[in-house]
């Protein structure tokens, strides 16, 4: 069994014949994505990871057992692409109450926002721990995350002393270049390297994702091998023989009949960041020359309460991708009850999960009856395995889709401007031109 695609609920908006229209142009992205003979192509190491992460895996897993039996907490510091995967994967596979075991310490976040407030209760809360650090940053340079980590190391460093936090602290940054390295370098931390051909929001498959995925106690050789058996489901450049050339070829064709937003839509609340990370994935790799569809989520069957009025009928610039998983793990059975006061009888003796798969199948009809094409990917289960698949099918998809919209899906020149902005008004070395200017628009 694979991760299943059905499209069949959007042709009632674009036909069938259109989406095969699209034959060619995902044919010649797929080339493009293979051959490297695209824009961006020297950003392509994510397409063979799989195979390429190999030999590193044995590494990672002594690393994270390193860090395993000294920490009870582990901060995963970074931002964007260098924490959502890991953050999508962990809380998929993690219980939603319980620590996963107690073997295994506390995953949690840091250096992902600049909050004083967030940072503040997170020294609070780690005066007294063993903690330990994995500092992630491609060009070792993002703010969010240096400045988290200076003040997570001066921590680390008054509680435990320096030596010992040496064994606590591994970086994964650039091989050669940026202030993490050099810091990496000169402090003597363990290291692994973000190759230059990967970038952040491709990234989970490889150290980036997978140390802070082993930490929390799971198997990322069953991740991994997952997504190799969907790379070779991707080998083909047929339309029809290719999940993810379909999935892109589909989400095009909405797009071009007027469809502007994409909603990822789950009905387990374990997949909340998995859409988290599937918006940068495709916002960062498609927003671009001022076209692209918006990638946004919800979470069903909660914010069928809050959102589903709009999705029913607001303005009809919607559709949805549902990601369905076919089997939870555990079974919980609706109890019968003599009374019936609360007139829920005619469940007794269902699967809580039924009740869910009804809920989303009548969702599905409401929606397309009011106007929203729906697509379906449906995972057999929720476990490493096919989260790996899940995780290269949407990397797969999107280079093919990026290519297929005519945008180079591997830059984000936009992310500099805020970021150029930000350090005039700090007054960094080396902006005090653009320090001048800003400060002279803002008088
Ligand atoms: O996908 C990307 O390239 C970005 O989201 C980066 O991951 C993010 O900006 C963090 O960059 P870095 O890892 O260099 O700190």
């Amino acid at each position: 069994m694979d991760i299943k695609l059905d499209i069949s609920k959007i042709h009632g908006f674009v036909s069938e014949a259109t989406v095969n229209g699209y034959a060619d142009k995902t044919a010649s992205a797929h080339a493009k994505l293979i051959n490297g003979t695209g824009e961006g192509n020297d950003f392509l190491g994510w397409v063979n990871l799989p195979d390429d992460i190999m030999p590193q895996l044995d590494d990672i897993c002594i690393t994270a057992q390193q860090l395993r039996s000294e920490c009870e907490v582990i901060v995963c510091v970074g931002i964007g692409g260098s924490y959502l995967g890991a953050k999508a994967v962990i809380d998929a596979l993690s219980n939603s109450f319980a620590a996963q075991s107690k073997l295994f310490p506390q995953i949690v976040y840091a250096g992902q926002n600049i909050s004083e407030d967030y940072l503040y209760e997170l020294q609070q809360y780690l005066i007294d721990k063993k903690f330990g650090i994995v500092s992630i940053s491609k060009s070792g340079t993002t703010t969010e995350p240096a400045l988290a980590f200076r003040l997570l190391k001066t921590q680390l460093e008054q509680q435990q002393d320096k030596e010992a936090a040496k064994r606590l602290i591994v970086c994964i940054t650039d091989k050669a270049k940026g202030a993490l390295r050099t810091l990496a370098t000169q402090e003597g931390y363990k290291t692994y390297v973000i190759e230059d051909n990967i970038g952040g929001r491709f990234s989970v498959l490889s150290p980036v994702g997978l140390l802070p995925i082993a930490c929390a106690g799971f198997d990322i050789r069953k991740l991994i091998s997952g997504a190799q058996r969907m790379k070779e489901l991707c080998a083909s450049d047929k339309l029809e023989q290719n999940p993810a050339a379909q999935y892109a070829a589909a989400r095009n064709a909405l797009y071009e009949s007027g469809k502007k937003i994409e909603l990822l839509v789950n009905f387990h609340p374990k997949l909340h960041n998995i859409a988290e990370w599937w918006k940068q994935l495709y916002g960062e790799s498609e927003g671009k020359g001022h076209k692209a569809l918006f990638p946004a989520s919800v979470d069903f069957t909660t914010d069928l309460h809050s959102m589903g009025q709009y999705i029913q009928d607001g303005e009809r610039h919607l559709f949805e991708t549902v990601i369905s998983v076919a089997e939870p793990e555990h079974h919980v059975n609706f109890p019968h009850n003599d009374a019936n006061l609360d007139g829920l009888n005619f469940l007794a003796g269902k699967r809580v999960d039924e009740v869910n798969k009804m809920a989303e199948l009548g969702t599905m009809l409401a929606h397309v009856d009011g106007g929203v094409p729906n697509i379906k990917l449906t995972m057999p289960r929720l476990n490493e395995y096919y989260l790996g698949e899940l995780i290269y099918f949407f990397e797969f998809a999107c280079g093919i889709s990026g290519y297929v919209l005519g945008v180079n899906p591997f830059n984000q020149p936009g992310v500099e401007a805020y970021k150029k902005n930000m350090f005039a008004l700090l007054d960094k070395p080396g902006y005090e031109k653009e320090s001048a200017a800003i400060k002279a628009r803002l008088a």
